[in-house]
Formats: structure tokens, sequence, C-alpha cells
């Protein structure tokens, strides 16, 4: 099984965000320009809030790669956050001069109540920064390095946004990658409707969710297992896209779709090619069968929920009073489902990352590479 781990730290209005990686191996070629472009593509999108606007999100690797190789050591990385300025006094370790007001106007939907009660915080600023999903910045310059690794064994990854509040895109494959990432909500089709869906609601001081389709291309079979429940990799991939932040729901393949079609109409018929090599007619399953990758393209769908900061606040409670107020506004977003995407990718690919080094795993790129062409050869034509 592969040693590699990750995890994160830092705070939405801290200093920094700061991301560890354990137990990658050395050889591998890392362009932090590739890294600083998938921090960009989150921040970007239309219906994104003021934030994005201060900030500049920029890596600094700290350790573990040297003349843009990776060493075998761990590797740290960090991104400031160019906000932290502005918040001297009211963020970070030393005692402040003068406490700040505290936040006890619950929002309905965020984390800001199980969390205050949970820690047993009376400020409810002590959650939300680190609830806020600022930090998928971090998950997005991890899942850059791991998709960087990916693509030397030409494993590619990209994602669209299939629908945003009421307006989906029927685009259907092959996508032209181009035309989605030129799109200010980053959909095949139907932007301008899209665009219009969000503008108006801000307009009503209302926000909006919607679905996001991620697709990676080039696995060789056998990612994942279905020995054991925690080797699946449908699951493992239902796990880290959950855990993003608003996502409610995760579908493989044809998924809920599949559930009104008969068996003989969801199944995707097996053939070889004209070399004698395995492979599927259609693609319903979503590349994976039995936790393991099939070798066709792993497509994952997420429902992002509507974010929770509204402008036109639902009725809360206050933590301390627990009278009834309006729930706390803080600048926010209208429509994070572009910028999702690029946060579904991330996790995406650090899930496949760690399933290949699982299956190929070794210290170096050449022991890799030996271990996954001897084992690519060995699934071809059999004579
Ligand atoms: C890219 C992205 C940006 C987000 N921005 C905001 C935001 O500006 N305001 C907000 O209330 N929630 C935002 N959220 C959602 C909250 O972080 C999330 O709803 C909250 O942490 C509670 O977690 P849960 O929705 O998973 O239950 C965003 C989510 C994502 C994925």
């Amino acid at each position: 099984m592969s040693q590699f781990t990750w995890f994160t730290a830092g705070e939405s209005h801290g200093e920094a965000l700061v991301m560890m990686m354990e137990g990658m191996p050395a050889g591998f070629p890392i362009d932090m320009n590739q890294i600083n472009t998938h921090l960009r593509r989150r921040q970007g999108g239309h219906g994104r809030g003021d934030r994005q606007k201060i900030e500049r999100d920029t890596i600094h690797i700290l350790s573990g790669v040297r003349n843009a190789q990776t060493l075998g050591s761990p590797i740290a990385m960090l991104v400031q956050n160019r906000d932290w300025e502005n918040w001297q006094g009211k963020m970070g370790p030393q005692k402040f001069d003068t406490e700040p007001e505290k936040v006890t106007r619950l929002r309905p939907g965020h984390a800001d109540m199980a969390g205050a009660l949970k820690y047993a915080h009376d400020d409810v600023r002590n959650v939300l920064e680190r609830a806020s999903a600022r930090e998928t910045t971090s998950r997005v310059a991890v899942g850059a390095v791991a998709r960087q690794c990916l693509s030397l064994f030409d494993i590619e990854l990209h994602s669209f946004v299939r629908r945003i509040g009421a307006i989906e895109s029927d685009a259907q494959p092959p996508y032209d990658w181009d035309a989605v990432e030129g799109s200010v909500v980053r959909a095949p089709s139907h932007t301008e409707e899209m665009v219009a869906a969000i503008d108006a609601a801000r307009a009503a001081g209302d926000t909006l969710g919607g679905v996001y389709e991620v697709v990676a291309e080039g696995l060789p079979v056998g990612l994942g297992s279905y020995v054991q429940w925690d080797r699946k990799l449908d699951g493992l991939l239902a796990q880290a896209i959950m855990s993003i932040q608003a996502h409610k729901g995760v579908v493989v393949g044809a998924g809920w779709e599949a559930t009104q079609r008969p068996g003989s109409q969801v199944h995707d018929v097996i053939e070889a090619d004209a070399e004698g090599d395995l492979g599927h007619r259609t693609n319903r399953a979503g590349g994976i069968e039995g936790g393991m990758t099939n070798g066709e393209p792993v497509v994952v769908q997420a429902a992002v929920k509507p974010i929770s900061t509204l402008l036109k606040p639902l009725d809360s409670a206050d933590l301390a009073t627990r009278q009834k107020v309006e729930a706390h506004y803080e600048r926010s977003d209208i429509s994070v489902v572009p910028a999702a995407g690029v946060v579904g990718e991330a996790m995406v690919a650090i899930v496949l990352w760690t399933a290949f080094l699982d299956k190929f795993g070794g210290d170096s790129l050449s022991e890799i590479r030996r271990n996954y062409d001897g084992y690519v050869r060995s699934t071809a034509r059999r004579e």
C-alpha cells in the first residue's frame, strides 16, 4: 500500500494556508507555474465574491523539491493570504490588544452552530475561519502536484459545469475543454443563461447551487480494488468529493439515472479492439467496475448546494442570547459551482494519484515507470 498522505492547515483570514505531502517519490518534475494556473482557476467563475479580487494565490514550495524535481522527502507548501493585512488585531496567535467583536449570529447551512457547540466557542469566527472553503486552495495546490505526476503517464483531468440552479447544459462527450475554460461559468453550453441566473440570484439577495462533472482520461485498468471495502475506488472518490464544502451528492457514471433503466440499457458491452485489447462499447459505469478502474474515463458528478451566506439573511438564533436574529452576513460568493469543479478535479487527482502509487509505488519515477510499463504490458492482448 502507498504511504502517500497529505494534510493542510490554515484559517481563511490567517497569515497563510499550509500543505504537507509525505510519501512522494523522487524524480518527479514539478512546475510551480502549473500549480499557480490551477490556483487561479479556483479563484475564477462568474458569481464569486470580492475576496477573489484581493487574493492572488501563489504557491511557495518550502521543502521536498529541488531544481524543479521531487526529492522523495516531505513536501511543504504555503499560500499567503493577502487579506491577512486587513485582519491584524483580529486574527493571529498573539493576545489581542482589544477584544474584537464576537460573531454570534448563526448562519443556517454553515458550520456555525454545530461547530460552536462542539468546540465550546463563544465566537463563531473560531469556527468559520477553518470551515470556510478558503481551505480548498490547499486542496487545489496538492491536487496540482498530483495531476502533474499523473500526466507523466498520460492521465489527464478536466471538469465542467453541468447545471447552475435550473439551467442545465445538454453537452455530450467529447467535450471541448478549451471552450469550457473560456466560459465564465466553465460550462460547455448555456453560459449566458447561467450567468443570467446567477445575476438574478444576486439581485434577489440569494445564492445558487448546481452540478459539475469531473472526467479523468488515460487510466490503466486496475486502480483500486474489490477485495476490501476501504480500497474501492468509487468509495474513495465519493468520500473525497463529499468532503468538499457544500457538496451534497456524488454520482459515478450514469448513477441515479441508471436506476430508471433496465440492466440491458445500463451495462457497458465488453469487446476487444483490432489489436485484441479489451474495452467497452459505452461508458455508463463511469470508468469503474468492482471498485477498480476499467480502462475507460472515470466520470464523477458532484452536487453542490447553494451557499449559505445570504445577502438577505434567513432567520436564525443568536449563540449568546438564544434570541431570534437575522443570520450573520460576511462578504460571500453567489454561486461557487465553477470553482467547485476545479476543487473536485483536485480531489479526484489526489485519489487517483494515491491509488496509482498503491499499484505501482516505488521510491523514484524510474522505479514506478518500470512497474507501470511491465503491468500495462501484462494486461494487453494475450497471444
Ligand atoms: C469553492 C467554494 C467557495 C465557497 N464560498 C462560500 C462563501 O463565500 N460563503 C458561504 O457561505 N459558503 C461558501 N462555501 C460553502 C461553505 O464553505 C460550506 O457550506 C460550509 O463550510 C458548511 O459546510 P457544508 O455545506 O459542507 O455542510 C463555498 C464552498 C466552495 C466549494
